[in-house]
């Protein structure tokens, strides 16, 4: 049994400066919109929308609002540094899986966050009762795949040459997972 999710909102000091956790909610859009389109293309290569396009971002949050996506943001001064998500559907095929995204922001990296990022919404994922969960990175996304490893989940599937950055070189799609035993019970 996992520990219980703590309460949000909370708040701690990280490389000596204060960072607030939160949920977010639907009217952090233009924060999101902000932070998210802030970060290089690269750190975005996980994602499955295309971050500068407004209707993948009403979606997004449509989706926040519905509670598909359950997502922890931290905060510095009111501006958002960090997020987690943890994305899930309804489908009775994949109700026991859950999909966890995360970013930091370049400047506020090294700090611990990710970790903290992570650490929370993989609580709330057990806690929900997921029984699959995973997340995808590129291969050089190597700070995330430590971050998921000591978690538990290990590396399921790696897709070649699966993204193309903007000079047109591909690289490898690591996919990790964390089964939470049980799976055939649903
Ligand atoms: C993954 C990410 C969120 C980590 O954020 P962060 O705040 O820097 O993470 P932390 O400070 O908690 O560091 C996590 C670990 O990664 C390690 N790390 C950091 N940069 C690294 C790098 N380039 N290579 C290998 N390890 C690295 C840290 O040393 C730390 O390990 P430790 O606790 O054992 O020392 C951030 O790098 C990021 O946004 N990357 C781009 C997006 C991405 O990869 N998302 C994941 C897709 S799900």
């Amino acid at each position: 049994m996992s520990a219980p999710a703590r309460t949000y909102p909370w708040a701690s000091h990280f490389g000596g400066r204060a960072v607030t956790f939160r949920f977010m909610r639907p009217e952090d859009k233009e924060l999101f919109k902000k932070f998210i389109r802030s970060l290089p293309r690269k750190d975005n290569f996980y994602l499955l929308l295309d971050v500068h396009n407004d209707q993948a971002i009403d979606s997004w949050m449509k989706r926040v609002e519905s509670g598909h996506i359950q997502s922890v943001i931290a905060l510095e001064n009111d501006e958002i540094i960090g997020y987690c998500n943890l994305h899930t559907n309804e489908l009775p095929w994949m109700r026991h899986v859950g999909e966890i995204r995360m970013s930091v922001s370049g400047t506020h990296r090294g700090r611990g966050l990710g970790r903290t990022l992570a650490n929370e919404i993989f609580v709330l994922a057990r806690a929900r009762g997921l029984k699959k969960i995973c997340a995808r990175m590129t291969a050089s996304q190597e700070a995330a795949q430590k971050i998921f490893s000591s978690l538990g989940f290990r590396a399921e599937a790696l897709l070649s040459d699966f993204v193309k950055n903007e000079n047109g070189l591909t690289e490898d799609l690591v996919i990790m997972s964390y089964d939470a035993g049980e799976i055939w019970g649903l």
